[in-house]
Order: C-alpha cells, then sequence, then structure tokens
C-alpha cells in the first residue's frame, strides 16, 4: 500500500513508521516537526533499511499539503499529526482547535483532491471523560472534560460525517489508551521537550537520573492500593494496531471507533515497581495531592478491536518497563544527544 503518514516523525509516529516499513508498505510522511525531531527519522531509517518520502510542512498550510498528498497518491491516510498536552489545550484553546480540528478538516479536503478514502486516525480514550461504567467500550457515552479531548472528538465526527458523504469511504478512528514503551532496540522512544506530563516519561526520566523523584499524584483513589489505575499499551503493539486498522479499512466501507488497550488496569505503584525492576534500582517517589481532571480508573473493553481487527495487545508492564529503560539509558537527552 502507499500510504501518507502526517506526524510520522512522533512517539508513536515514528513506531508506527517502522512497523508500515517492514511490512513492505511505501510511505510518504508529512510534520512539520513541532514535537519531534529529523534524528527519530534517521533511526527509522537505520532500523528498517528502507527510505521514504518526507515533506516538512505543516497540515494547515493547505496549497503544500494539497500538493504533497496528490502528488504521491496514497491508497490511505495514517493521521498523528496533532497536539496533545492537556494542560496547555487550557491555556490556548484556539491554538489546538486549529491545529487539531482545522488541520484534519484541511487534511480531508486534501483526500478528496487526491482521490484517497481510506484514513487511520489518532484518536484518544480521553474523549470518554468520566467513566460512568468500566471498561470503557466504544459505546460509552463521549464527554470530554478538556479542550484537547474535545478536539478528537470533533475530529471523530468529522471524519464520521466525510465517510458518509464519501462514496466507498473508510475510516477507523483508534482510542488510544496510554501507550508507553519504546521499540526494543532502544533506538528510538519517547522524548518529551518539556518536563514530562505522563507517567512513565517521567519515572523513566527520575530512574536514570534527571529528575530527583517521582510525584504520584494521590493515594486515596478507590483502587487496589489508592493510586490512579491506567490501561498502558506497549508502543509497538500499538503500531500493530495501525496495520491492522490500515487492513480493515482496504476491506470495508464506513467509520469504526475502535479502543486500543489491553483491558488491564495497572496502578501507579505498580509501574514504579516494574520499573524499578527493569532498572535495577529504587525510583524516589513521594505522595502528593491528587491531580486536578484525574480519574480513578480507566481501561479499555477490547472486544471490537479483536472481533474488528484481529488484533490484540501481546506485550505485558515487564516489556514495557525494559524497552522504555533500554531507550531512556541509551539516549538520557533523548535525541538531543545524536547517538
Ligand atoms: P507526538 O507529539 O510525539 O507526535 C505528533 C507529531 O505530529 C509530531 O511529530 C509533531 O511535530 C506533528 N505535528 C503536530 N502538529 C502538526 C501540524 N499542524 N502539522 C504537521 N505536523 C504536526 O505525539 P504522539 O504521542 O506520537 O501522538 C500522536 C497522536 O496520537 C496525536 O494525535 C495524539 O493526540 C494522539 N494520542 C496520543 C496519546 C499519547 O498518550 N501519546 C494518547 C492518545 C492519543
Ligand atoms: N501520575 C503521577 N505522577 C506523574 C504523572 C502521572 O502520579 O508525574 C499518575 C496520574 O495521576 C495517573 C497516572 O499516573 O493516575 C497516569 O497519568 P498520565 O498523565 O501518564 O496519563 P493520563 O491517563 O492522565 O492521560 C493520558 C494522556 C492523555 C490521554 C489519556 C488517554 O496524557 O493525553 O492518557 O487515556 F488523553
Amino acid at each position: 500500500m502507499r500510504i501518507f503518514v502526517t506526524g510520522g516523525a512522533g512517539y508513536i509516529g515514528s513506531h508506527t513508521l517502522v512497523q508500515l516499513l517492514g511490512a513492505g508498505h511505501d510511505l510518504c510522511v508529512l510534520d512539520n516537526f513541532s514535537n519531534s525531531s529529523l534524528e527519530a527519522l534517521r533511526r527509522v531509517r537505520q532500523l528498517t533499511n528502507r527510505d521514504f518520502a518526507l515533506v516538512e510542512a505543516d497540515i494547515r498550510d493547505t496549497a503544500t499539503l494539497t500538493e504533497a498528498m496528490s502528488g504521491f497518491a496514497p491508497d490511505a491516510v495514517v493521521h498523528f499529526a496533532g497536539l496533545k498536552a492537556v494542560g496547555e489545550s487550557g491555556e490556548k484553546p484556539l491554538l489546538y482547535y486549529d491545529n487539531n480540528v482545522t488541520g484534519s478538516a484541511n487534511l480531508l479536503a486534501a483526500m478528496d483532491t487526491a482521490g484517497c478514502r481510506r484514513i487511520v486516525f489518532s484518536s484518544s480514550a480521553t474523549v470518554y471523560g468520566e467513566a460512568q461504567y468500566l471498561p470503557f467500550d466504544e459505546d460509552h457515552p463521549i464527554a470530554p472534560t478538556n479542550p484537547y479531548g474535545r478536539t478528537k472528538a470533533m475530529v471523530e465526527e468529522m471524519i464520521r460525517d466525510w465517510t458518509a458523504a464519501t462514496d466507498g469511504a473508510s475510516a477507523a478512528l483508534l482510542r488510544y489508551f496510554n501507550p508507553v514503551g519504546a521499540h526494543e532496540s532502544g533506538r528510538i522512544g519517547e522524548d518529551p521537550r518539556d518536563i514530562p506530563n505522563n507517567l512513565m516519561p517521567f519515572i523513566a526520566q527520575v530512574a536514570v537520573g534527571r529528575r530527583a523523584k517521582l510525584s504520584v499524584f494521590g493515594d486515596d483513589y478507590e483502587t487496589r492500593d489508592g493510586t490512579g489505575e491506567r490501561d498502558y499499551i506497549h508502543v509497538v503493539d500499538l503500531a500493530a494496531a495501525h496495520s491492522a486498522a490500515l487492513e480493515y479499512c482496504a476491506r470495508t466501507e464506513g467509520c469504526e471507533a475502535i479502543n486500543v488497550g489491553t483491558g488491564r488496569g495497572i496502578t501507579v505503584m505498580e509501574m514504579v515497581a516494574a520499573y524499578e525492576e527493569a532498572c535495577g534500582h529504587a525510583i524516589a517517589a513521594e505522595i502528593a495531592p491528587r491531580r486536578p481532571g484525574d480519574v480513578a480508573s480507566s481501561y479499555a473493553a477490547t472486544a471490537k478491536a479483536a472481533r474488528l481487527l484481529n488484533w490484540h495487545a501481546e506485550r505485558g508492564v515487564d516489556a514495557m518497563c525494559e524497552s522504555s529503560w533500554r531507550w531512556q539509558s541509551t539516549n538520557s537527552e533523548g535525541y538531543g544527544e545524536k547517538a
């Protein structure tokens, strides 16, 4: 397949490129490098021994996007490009609506011009908001609690309407739970620009000595040990879900939202213990107040992914921590330190 990948230089994108190139697909990557580096793409080429087209551009630049897409003539689009920091989305909502929603509208218009009718979109479990029941299945009400989540919910609706209006169109809205870990080589991984917001990169930076200690946000939740519980999904399993979703879109028409998770919750303290095992030393952690907006538990119903995509997560928490540690310990400054 010829696949046009927006945001392919990012954390999930770079791992998915390795998967898609390994499966023999031909790719064109479009990224504005607002939250990623060229070095990640250099390493993807090195790992796979394959090349791909690269366009440095913004999805809001309609002319460049349309020209790049029409020139490449893809069979399908995988759409990762987006801003993803929940806190920042509250401070700069218009930036998030412009980047994520306007950018996605441009993308669908460019697909129309190029005659491309298949899309796999990076949505998020954050669209569900507060759990009315668990596990979250795809029919759970949609009620995001922050602007970032609302951009994802809006783009889902936009893609659903576009699919209904476009003959032969097919879309998979992948609702990721909590992606963590790295490629087993340790050559690519998650490289947050600022202080990490998320648990796993924060633990990794404490483990490698970049930060003094982890703050555990709350130990009085209704969970096994009182700390927050999430459905962490290995990024390599998540990458494989994109291959499965592309195959699904090639054989179906219509638009489906599909959870991508393991179905199992892991608490903060369980994750700390697993990481200590992987890195071989203690991780300093102290209990801190709850983080506003956090929920006690979140985990996925996985039956729909199994049924439609014939996909399920294969890697457990040990593989998540081991691969994260391999990446972090050999690239302590992320891609900033060229290895
Ligand atoms: P990331 O920031 O590492 O990757 C996003 C990529 O998109 C970056 O390379 C960035 O430079 C690029 N980009 C952003 N805006 C762009 C624009 N306007 N034009 C062109 N390129 C642009 O993030 P990630 O963790 O790899 O996430 C990928 C997608 O998955 C995002 O849409 C994100 O919202 C979604 N998602 C991520 C998580 C998570 O926890 N990582 C969870 C659920 C959903
Ligand atoms: N946590 C800490 N200390 C930290 C960071 C996190 O204790 O320094 C805790 C949180 O309180 C929570 C758990 O670790 O209980 C996971 O927190 P993350 O920030 O890693 O993940 P979230 O589930 O809060 O949110 C993530 C992404 C969102 C996405 C959501 C989808 O950040 O963008 O998953 O499920 F929408």
